[in-house]
């Protein structure tokens, strides 16, 4: 069997109120079609087909580094109308699903079960709603057999009552969804051709017409509102905290843990409440994770802690760290095993050796640090000079006093020693103590000016 895909993305949303097209509104950090995409990718169809409105050049340039084909439908005429577009660019003896973009969460598995239901006739995918409001009703004969579908607002209030809706998606021989689409007519509520009449058309042929029910609900539920978005969203998060929980890490709270990417982690690790894991993270054995911490392409190795509120980016940890509260490590931190890094600390582009500290108030950035280096509070690299950045080196088992402010380029030789307050802007000597601060004086005999 050969099968190729057609998603239907070209309406517009009306009611996401938003000028971004639809299936661009993100799901777990996804465009809503790149959820679809990727579901009809693990069949391995053919082909896939996307058919598009007025923004397509969004769309394309979203996907453009997926291998998909890409047709308009210049005006929205109904799901019918597009999929109409779609099949001339499919084979005639294709076996064809067709998806909608706005329904994300479908599995990849229910597609199979869909596709391998339709068997030369015709195969929907339906399930049982909570709500079925808005949906299209599954009408069956007192026999059972699926008779028609109608939409929410063509139905009579007995057909209103239906609880088994229509998920939107089905599988058939492409020429015969061709010869039943063209019977389809736009007499109905909306003035649209409707996708969904040609179930009818197919029972007329004597066509039997297999319902293949989804397991959850959510699998089948459409975006059509930002409250749809929020509720799927949160389907999807739960379902996400549960495996983590079956896979052994401590979730403060299942419900306040936002994965948008791939989260690895490692045994007993721990993860406090409010934390957003994005793109790809990987925590070692042991990691704990305090409240509130955002990580984005991070790794932590091995018994590393990650305190309250702080903001890791494109940043490698190594064992047995100590990062936060407060910190912020920026995109090119890259710190050795034992590391301090503490409250309001800002690392960019720099390196740390094994076992040293910033515990409080710095910025280091650009820099290559040794090993045992001490950074005192309020020490910052002067990296930028309005133009071009330049590199800090702190060889190793340097100790740099508070409130240091070190003029790059500039090198402090291995165990340097910065007096408290100095501005450093030339090559320190190693093992010696460097003071470059205003010396202190009293003044002798001073006093206070007396007011007229
Ligand atoms: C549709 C179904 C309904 C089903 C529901 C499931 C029809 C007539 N109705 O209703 O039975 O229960 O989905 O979510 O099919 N689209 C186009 N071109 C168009 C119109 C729509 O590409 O001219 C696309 C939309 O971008 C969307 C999908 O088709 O991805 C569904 O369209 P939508 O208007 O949301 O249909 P519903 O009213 O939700
Ligand atoms: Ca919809």
């Amino acid at each position: 069997m050969s099968l190729e895909v057609i998603v239907l993305a070209a309406g517009q949303g009306k009611r996401m109120h938003s000028a971004l097209p639809k299936v661009l509104h993100r799901l777990a950090g996804q465009p809503l079609l790149a959820h679809v995409l990727a579901a009809a990718r693990a069949l391995a169809p053919r082909r896939i087909v996307v058919v598009h409105g007025h923004l397509g050049g969004e769309l394309r340039s979203a996907f453009a580094d997926l291998r998909v084909e890409w047709v308009e439908q210049a005006e929205q005429l109904g799901t019918g109308h597009a999929v109409m577009q779609a099949l001339p660019h499919v084979a005639a003896d294709a076996e064809v699903l067709v998806l909608y973009g706005d329904v994300p969460l479908v599995r990849a598995d229910t597609l199979r079960r869909l596709a391998d239901a339709a068997r030369g006739g015709l195969a929907i995918l339906t399930a049982d709603a909570p709500d079925a409001a808005g949906y299209g009703r599954i009408v069956r004969s007192a026999g059972g057999r699926v008779e028609r579908i109608v939409e929410h607002k063509d139905a009579s209030d007995e057909q209103l009552a239906i609880r088994e809706v229509n998920a939107g998606f089905l599988a058939a021989k492409a020429s015969r969804l061709g010869a039943w689409l063209a019977k389809v007519k736009n007499r109905n509520a909306q003035r649209e051709y409707y996708l969904t009449d040609v179930v009818a058309h197919a029972v007329s042929e004597g066509v039997v017409v297999s319902a293949v029910k989804a397991a959850d609900w959510h699998e089948v539920t459409g975006v059509n509102t930002h409250h749809d978005l929020a509720i799927l969203e949160r389907a999807f998060q739960n379902a996400g905290a549960k495996r983590l929980l079956e896979a052994g890490v401590a979730l403060a709270d299942l419900r306040r843990i936002d994965v948008r990417g791939d989260l690895e982690c490692g045994r007993n690790v721990s993860i406090d409440v409010n934390c957003v894991f994005e793109g790809r993270v990987r925590l070692g054995d042991g990691v704990k994770i305090g409240p509130n911490c955002v990580l984005r392409d991070v790794a932590v190795a091995a018994g590393s802690e990650i305190h309250a509120f702080s903001l890791l980016e494109n940043a490698e940890v190594g064992a047995r760290c100590r990062i936060g509260p407060y910190a912020r490590l920026r995109p090119g931190a890259s710190l050795a095993e034992e590391v301090h890094i503490g409250n309001f600390v800002e690392v960019k582009a720099s390196r740390f050796g094994a076992g040293s500290k910033a515990n409080h108030l710095a910025y280091i950035g650009d820099a290559e640090v040794g090993a045992r280096v001490n950074i005192g509070a309020g020490t910052i690299t002067c990296n930028y000079d309005g133009a071009r950045k330049h590199r800090t080196v702190i060889e190793d088992d340097c100790f740099i006093g508070s409130d240091t402010t070190l003029v790059a380029p500039v090198r402090l030789a291995k165990g340097s020693y910065i007096g408290a307050g100095s501005t450093i802007s030339k090559d320190t000597p190693a093992g010696e103590l460097t003071v470059a601060r205003a010396r202190q004086i009293t003044v002798p005999r001073w006093k206070p000016p007396k007011k007229d």
